[in-house]
């Protein structure tokens, strides 16, 4: 398929072959959008461009975006080190919501005003408007608040499938994590807390652990311990109060995984879905041959491929989602709002440790 886009005036015709067709044609129609030629550090390759795309297709929908998160894996697709990249140049970010401006004329599924996120990964939400093929959209409700809908494809969803789909979770039960105040971490807190579940979040000691603390129980965190105490003999004392993890969610790896899994019970799961630490997950012999745990892994990408024929699949987890969000019972992460044009601090700051707070583009 070919595209056009219009760099700094200069006219560039390409070949896409991209992670899923919808890129191909997904350059903004007269959009300013965070676009990148090599990979390497974000802030040092990411810039700020025009770009003019060709015309709609009659199955495609001009969307005006409104926000769009930075994400870890959107950092990782722009330094090169993730599972799928796009074809370069390519826009930033893999998430976020948009409303629908114009449909071309097959298009029955959408219609202008519509609020919409992307299906899958690839789509480049880094930007002000695209150009995009319908049925990569999923619609989500207007009476959701914008931070939720820009941040709910990815990290809720990963959340929501990680408490459903490897235990069998009952009221009362527990889970382990690491990453706690991530957005993965506190979409797990809320969700898990709306079920009845109980949670011990594991986060990394710092000066405002405290306030940290604080916020995670107020999303509903049943404990709050850092790294070096979940090494300590003391959890022994809070595993009175509540029962052993069933399953143990690991976003971290390296010591911190391996600290998890000492506290799980037998026959338990362990399912990482990230690797902040960038060190391999450890797994004493004693787990697998006296515990049976069960090590397993979770990629949300994956689970909408797979899922991907099944319109229920996405659409009932995104409802159930939407209700909690109505109920106020998941809310999105601690963000901060920033504008495109100061992409360099957004894409920096998001990058620091200890922040415990996502990036938002609002555009
Ligand atoms: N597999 C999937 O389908 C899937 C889906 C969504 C996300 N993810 C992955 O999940 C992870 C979290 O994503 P997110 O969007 O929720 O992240 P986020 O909101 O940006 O938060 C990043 C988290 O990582 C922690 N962290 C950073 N460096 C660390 C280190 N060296 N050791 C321990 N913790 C560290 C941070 O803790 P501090 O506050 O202490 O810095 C923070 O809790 C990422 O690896 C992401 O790629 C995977």
């Amino acid at each position: 398929m070919k595209l056009s886009l219009l760099f700094r005036g200069r006219r560039v015709y390409r070949t896409a072959v991209l992670l899923k067709n919808n890129y191909s044609v997904s350059a903004a129609r007269n959009s300013t959008a965070l676009l990148y030629r090599n990979h390497g550090e974000p802030s040092q390759v990411v810039q700020l461009e025009s770009l003019v795309s060709p015309q709609m297709g009659p199955d495609s929908v001009l969307v005006k975006m409104l926000a769009a998160p930075i994400n870890p894996s959107d950092l990782n697709m722009i330094q090169g080190t993730y599972a799928i990249l796009p074809e370069l140049p390519a826009v930033g970010g893999n998430e976020g919501v948009g409303e629908v401006v114009e449909v071309g004329v097959e298009v029955k599924t959408l219609k202008a005003g519509d609020r919409v996120i992307p299906r899958d990964a690839g789509t480049g939400t880094w930007r002000t408007a695209a150009v995009l093929k319908a049925d990569d959209l999923v619609t989500l409700p207007k009476d959701i608040p914008v931070l939720s809908a820009a941040t709910l494809g990815v990290n809720p969803c990963t959340a929501f499938r990680m408490l459903t789909d490897f235990e069998e979770l009952k009221p009362g039960d527990t889970v382990i994590q690491n990453a706690a105040n991530s957005g993965v971490g506190q979409a797990v807190v809320q969700i898990a807390a709306a079920k009845g579940i109980q949670t011990v979040n594991v986060v990394r000691d710092r000066p405002d652990l405290q306030q940290l603390s604080d916020r995670l129980t107020a999303l509903g965190a049943t404990h709050v311990v850092t790294e070096e105490k979940l090494r300590r003999p003391e959890m022994k004392e809070l595993f009175k109060s509540c029962p052993r993890p069933k399953l143990a969610l690991n976003g971290v790896g390296g010591k911190s995984a391996t600290e998890m899994l000492r506290h799980l019970q037998n026959g338990g799961s362990m399912v990482t879905y990230g690797g902040m630490a960038k060190q391999p997950v450890t797994v004493p012999v004693s787990a697998l041959i006296f515990k049976d745990v069960k090590i397993r892994g979770f990629w949300v990408t994956r689970w909408k491929r797979d899922n991907k024929h099944d319109e229920d699949a996405l659409r009932s987890m995104l409802d159930e989602l939407c209700v909690l969000i109505r109920a106020g019972k998941l809310t999105a992460p601690a963000c901060t709002e920033v504008r495109l044009q100061d992409f360099r601090k957004a894409l920096e700051n998001a990058m620091k440790p200890y922040v415990s707070t996502k990036q938002v583009f609002v555009m």
